[in-house]
């Protein structure tokens, strides 16, 4: 608002004054001009008419052209006392004579006309021409003045008029402006006094004036799009609590259930023992929650130096294999390699081995006695993204559950997870370590054939 009110201050100061500068100069300019006029007809008229008395002739020349009492002609003799004075040409009786300097008189005895601004005579400065007229018998010099009170006085009313407008528009452009910028920020307070109402536990709240089609509407349309994007994670992260202190808290519910029944007698030692085994069953449990739980947290988060390293993925499919096939054979699938390209990437050796334990072991787990397993790593020529193929010969997945495959915690069938050891984040991983690495993962199934989970990842340059 300052930087406005002074602009417009510094603008009109600037045209008032170049207004009144130029104004003056013309007027000036004109009068001057008038001035040399007069002085032609006066030397024109002497020269064309010497026979005649110079004061008739000299008022001849100016009487009705000029105001009576703005104009002074005064005749002079060139040579003679400086005061005499031949004839005057006042307009009015009485009237005070002009001066006339040295200075004048020295240029006009040597041939140059002199214009000169002189003080107060009768009340107003005058502007004058001192010239020679000396073609003619007689030789004089004659001073042609005006007064400049017209001009003063129009300048006056000029500087008047702009002490008065001035500030005046000066006023109703600050207050103009004044409206003006607050009504152009009403709608910015507005979304400022929302968003100091939104707290945490109130995501839901929204910024209006998204309909205005201006800058403003683009900036709250924005904002509301953050507050969704916000709202969903803290949603996102709501649940997610909810559900970890859910699955946390199943195994333990267990614990202390069968602890209490146990300690209510005295009891065999082969009782304690099933006890103690059974805990120790849930503590394991609870420590692959725990971890998985560790596992996430990292990877939400992964370092550059954690994502860095070479991984040979070859020799990773082997390591998988090797920690998985002990369980295959228990559960009677038969677990193959097949194809496998020697493919290298950037990114973590023991992240991109979790993933692919975490998919051959659902592979495992959710099919039958008998099925199979087949893990492929493929790298066509030229290709600069490596496939990796986790294929099994399962129960498949419903349609319904495949957009939530990937979530933390969603499980088609939980009993059958818990049995099976399942946490539940065991996709959810998989997911987050392909997205760490620049890659993704996708998922094709058939309910009661089977299920393809493919992982695609950048290869190294
Ligand atoms: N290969 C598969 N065949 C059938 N169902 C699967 C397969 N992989 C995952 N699922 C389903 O997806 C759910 C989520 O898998 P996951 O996140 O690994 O959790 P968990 O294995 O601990 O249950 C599983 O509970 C299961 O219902
Ligand atoms: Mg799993």
């Amino acid at each position: 608002m300052t930087w406005y009110v002074g602009t417009v201050v510094v603008v009109m100061a600037a045209f008032s004054l170049l207004l009144y500068l130029s104004l003056r100069r013309s007027l000036l300019a004109s009068t001057d001009e008038a001035l040399r006029n007069t002085a032609q007809d006066i030397t024109t008229a002497l020269i064309e008419e010497h026979d005649e008395a110079v004061g008739v002739i000299v008022s001849e020349c100016i009487t009705d052209k000029h105001h009576a009492g703005q104009v002074q002609v005064l005749v002079r003799p060139a040579f003679g006392p400086p005061d005499q004075i031949l004839a005057v040409f006042t307009g009015e009786p009485a009237a005070e004579s002009l001066p006339l300097t040295a200075a004048a008189r020295g240029g006009a005895l040597r041939g140059s006309a002199s214009f000169e601004t002189s003080g107060p005579v009768r009340g107003s400065a005058w502007r004058t021409l001192t010239f020679a007229v000396r073609d003619v018998g007689a030789q004089y010099i004659i001073q042609v003045g005006m007064s400049l009170k017209p001009v003063t006085e129009t300048l006056r009313r000029l500087a008047v008029t702009l002490l008065v407008s001035v500030p005046l528009l000066l006023a109703v452009l600050t207050l103009f402006g004044y409206f003006f910028i607050r009504g152009a920020f009403q709608p910015v307070r507005r979304m400022v006094a929302t968003v100091h109402s939104i707290r945490a536990d109130d995501l839901s709240r929204r910024v209006t004036d998204v309909e205005s089609p201006d800058e403003i509407g683009e900036l709250a349309a924005t904002f509301n799009a953050m507050l969704g994007r916000i709202e969903r994670a803290f949603d996102e992260v709501r649940q997610f609590s909810s559900d970890a202190a859910h699955e946390l808290k199943t195994p333990l519910t267990a614990l202390r259930g069968e602890m209490e029944v146990a300690l209510r007698k005295e009891r065999e030692p082969a009782e304690y023992r099933a006890v103690l085994a059974s805990g120790l069953e849930e503590a394991a449990k609870l420590e692959r929650i725990i971890d998985d739980l560790l596992l996430l947290a990292r990877t939400d988060a992964p370092s550059s130096t954690l994502m860095n390293e070479p991984v040979a993925l070859d020799e990773v499919v082997l390591e998988a294999h090797e920690e998985t096939c002990m369980q295959a054979e228990r559960m009677g699938v038969s677990l193959i390699l097949n194809k496998l390209d020697q493919v290298g990437i950037k990114g973590n050796a023991m992240l991109v081995r979790r993933l692919l334990v975490n998919l051959i072991d659902n592979g495992v787990k959710y099919n039958r006695p008998g099925g199979n397993v087949s893990v492929t790593l493929g790298l066509e020529p030229g290709d600069n993204e490596a496939r990796l193929v986790v294929e099994d010969t399962g129960i498949g997945i419903p349609a319904e559950s495949l957009p939530h495959l990937f979530d933390r915690f969603y499980r088609v069938d939980k009993a059958r997870s818990r049995d099976v050891g399942g946490t539940g984040l065991g996709l959810a991983i998989v997911k987050r370590v392909a997205e760490a690495h620049g890659g993704m993962v996708t998922v094709e199934s058939k309910p009661g054939k089977g299920s393809r989970f493919t992982v695609v990842l950048p290869v190294a340059d």
